[in-house]
């Protein structure tokens, strides 16, 4: 087998992972949690979500984010990092632009009923918003990436068939998306389902710029990021602490965990850049905030074997 020798993380804890959170978490908290996963090595992470704050509370605070982001303490840190954010319409990409983002995702969906969902509006519409948001980025010399949720099952209509995300896939390439994220948004992909929809979206674009995004709900999201490794993706979207899920797709849950992804991975002799022991610290900060144990078992094991060694010294 042909594995990527080096694979791209892009981290969306502190945006997937806390949006579908219950109890809004302090903007402290959030950026406590940016710095661990910085010092980690993550060189890429969406940060926050500039969308309607009726929609989502739990963004409600994306400026604040931002320009917490700002504090000089985290200059050096932040410097090799792409800070990335949520925009579904030129309303969030003004605002996005104003806070100094440097690449903007536009999320569209494999499925109709999904689309109106989570943006209120059908594929085609999505795609007639989303275009000018591109535009605008790009002008202003910033990146794009587009998700395409739901690319193998939606709660709403059961299963997406591939050339659904072909279309989706084709759509944001004609309008200048850079890049693409296939998202199991429920989580109930297995492998070679996952294989078919990701190489629906390579039909469109070349195999760097599709990135894997697996949501965990039937325990499958570690088996799809191997099954998609297999094919020669070398980009995944993952959550620290195993955290995330969308409030408008009912029933999903988290996000594959970044530390059972990089565990994996390193395990492989495949490169990440991350620091395995430093990312189990940024789970812990964050889950200690939550009041819960990490939903990633690398991370428990870590934490288990610390306690463990700590205790027999
Ligand atoms: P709408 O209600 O049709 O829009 O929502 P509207 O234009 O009628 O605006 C309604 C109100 O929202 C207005 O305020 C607007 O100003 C305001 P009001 O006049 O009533 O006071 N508004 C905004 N405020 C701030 N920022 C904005 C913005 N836009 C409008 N950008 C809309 C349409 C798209 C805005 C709404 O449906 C929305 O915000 N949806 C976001 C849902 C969301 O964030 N879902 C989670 C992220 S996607 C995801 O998690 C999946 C992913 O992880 C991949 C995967 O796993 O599948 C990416
Ligand atoms: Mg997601």
């Amino acid at each position: 087998m042909n594995y990527p020798s080096r694979v791209y993380i892009t981290e969306v804890g502190p945006r997937d992972g806390l949006q579908n959170e219950q109890a809004m978490v302090a903007v402290s908290d959030k950026l406590g949690l940016i710095e661990r996963l910085l010092q980690a090595g993550i060189r890429h992470f969406e940060a926050t979500s500039f969308v309607s704050p009726k929609w989502v509370p739990q963004m409600s605070d994306a400026q604040d984010v931002m320009a917490a982001l700002q504090a000089p303490a985290l200059a050096a840190l932040l410097a090799p990092a792409t800070v990335s954010v949520l925009t579904p319409n030129m309303k969030g990409l003004e605002a996005a632009l104003a806070a100094g983002a440097q690449e903007v995702v536009v999320f569209g969906a494999a499925s109709e009923a999904f689309s109106h969902k989570n943006i209120n509006c059908s594929i085609a519409e999505s795609m007639a918003m989303f275009e000018p948001v591109v535009a605008a980025a790009h002008a202003a010399g910033v990146a794009t990436r587009g998700a395409i949720s739901c690319a193998v099952g939606c709660p709403y209509e059961g299963a997406v068939a591939p050339a659904k995300v072909a279309d989706v896939a084709r759509m944001m390439n004609a309008m200048g998306v850079q890049r693409i994220a296939v998202a199991d948004t429920i989580g109930v992909g297995t492998p070679r389902a996952v294989q078919a929809a990701l190489e629906a979206a390579l039909q469109h674009y070349d195999i760097d710029h599709v990135a894997g995004h697996f949501h965990d709900t039937y325990g499958q999201a570690l088996s799809n990021t191997l099954a998609a490794l297999q094919i020669g993706v070398n980009h995944f979207e993952s959550s620290i602490a195993g955290l995330g899920g969308c409030p408008y797709a009912k029933g999903a849950t988290g996000n594959v965990a970044t530390e059972d992804v990089v565990y994996m991975l390193h395990g492989m002799g495949i490169d990440t850049g991350i620091d395995l022991d430093k990312l189990v610290d940024a789970a812990a900060l964050i889950s200690n905030v939550l009041g819960r144990q990490p939903n990633s078992r690398v991370s428990v094991a870590m934490l288990n074997k610390r306690l463990a060694s700590n205790g027999s010294k």
